[in-house]
């Protein structure tokens, strides 16, 4: 006959076998979201800046339904308020400012509350077609395609308007380094000596699984909107102070201000609250 086993030490044991099983769930569910998320990363175009013109010409015809993950829900939302006070405490306001990677316009429209004239460039002719028809006969506010990393654009830009402000929300953190890089060049010539750029990101810590996770992905679900940005977009990164030191260097440019953000997204279920992801702000002036 055995020995019968103390309370404490089955107890332990159970809790470590249930441990284990969690585990194991875990590691399972694991391996099915990066299933899922390679099956839909398969058909993605190759060029990132086809693949945001594709991703806004889906847009515009229907053919990508789901709502845009990273619109800030309802035109007075809370994280679109905390940029624009923070601009008019850090910014000269009288100045005009560039909204980088404009995308469908929603912001560039807000900004024409703090900014005199606004300009909002985007990579992707399809978003700057969306955002015209939809930003019509805004005082102040206008549209055009560009490609901010390409220092002739920029220094063309740079010569018709004079000293500007720059907006950027979610670009670099799509960029490698060295497009990073030249992104930051080329505001820098925009703002020439009186500008200051405003940028926010998306920072989120531990990865892509993280960064999936948090908004919902599981192996067995992955919510709509973000599906759709994983199947037809560039994949995401990570930007805060580590990566912005190394794109915008001391030698360049004084930190103004900087500190960790959210960035709100839509609703990850339809009439569920906005998600959130962790993000990161900066301000910055370029040195003379
Ligand atoms: C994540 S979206 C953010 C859109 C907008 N800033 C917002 O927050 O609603 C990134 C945008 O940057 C644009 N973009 C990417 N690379 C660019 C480049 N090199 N020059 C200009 N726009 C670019 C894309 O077309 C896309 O519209």
């Amino acid at each position: 006959m055995s020995e019968p086993v103390p309370a404490a030490t089955r107890g332990a044991a159970t809790g470590r076998a249930g441990l284990r099983r969690a585990g194991l769930r875990r590691a399972a569910d694991t391996l099915r979201l990066v299933a899922r998320v390679a099956a839909l990363s398969l058909h993605r175009p190759r060029r990132p800046d086809r693949r945001w013109d594709d991703f806004w010409r889906g847009v515009s015809e229907g053919s990508l339904g789901e709502p845009i993950i990273w619109d800030a829900p309802g035109a007075g939302n809370e994280e679109v308020r905390h940029h624009l006070q923070a601009m008019a405490g850090l910014m000269d306001t009288s100045l005009p400012v560039v909204d980088l990677g404009c995308g469908n316009g929603a912001i560039s429209r807000r900004l024409t509350e703090i900014f005199p004239s606004v300009l909002g460039v985007d990579v992707a002719p399809a978003a700057v077609a969306a955002a015209q028809s939809t930003h019509r006969h805004i005082p102040g506010l206008s549209f055009r395609s560009l490609d901010a990393t390409q220092p002739a654009a920029a220094a063309g830009l740079a010569r018709e308007l004079g000293d500007v402000n720059v907006f950027v929300r979610g670009v670099f953190h799509v960029l490698g380094r060295r497009r990073q890089a030249r992104l930051a060049n080329s505001i820098k010539a925009l703002l020439g000596a009186t500008g200051r750029i405003y940028l926010v990101e998306t920072n989120v810590q531990g990865g892509a699984l993280s960064y999936l996770r948090g908004l919902g992905a599981t192996g067995n679900r992955i919510p709509g909107p973000l599906r759709q940005a994983i199947s037809a977009l560039p994949k995401p990164g990570h930007f805060g102070a580590g990566q912005r030191s190394r794109a915008f260097p001391a030698r360049h440019w004084t930190l103004i201000a900087e500190g960790p953000a959210v960035l709100k997204t839509v609703p990850m279920e339809a009439g569920g609250p906005p998600g959130s992801i962790p993000a990161y702000w900066a301000v910055l002036a370029p040195r003379a």
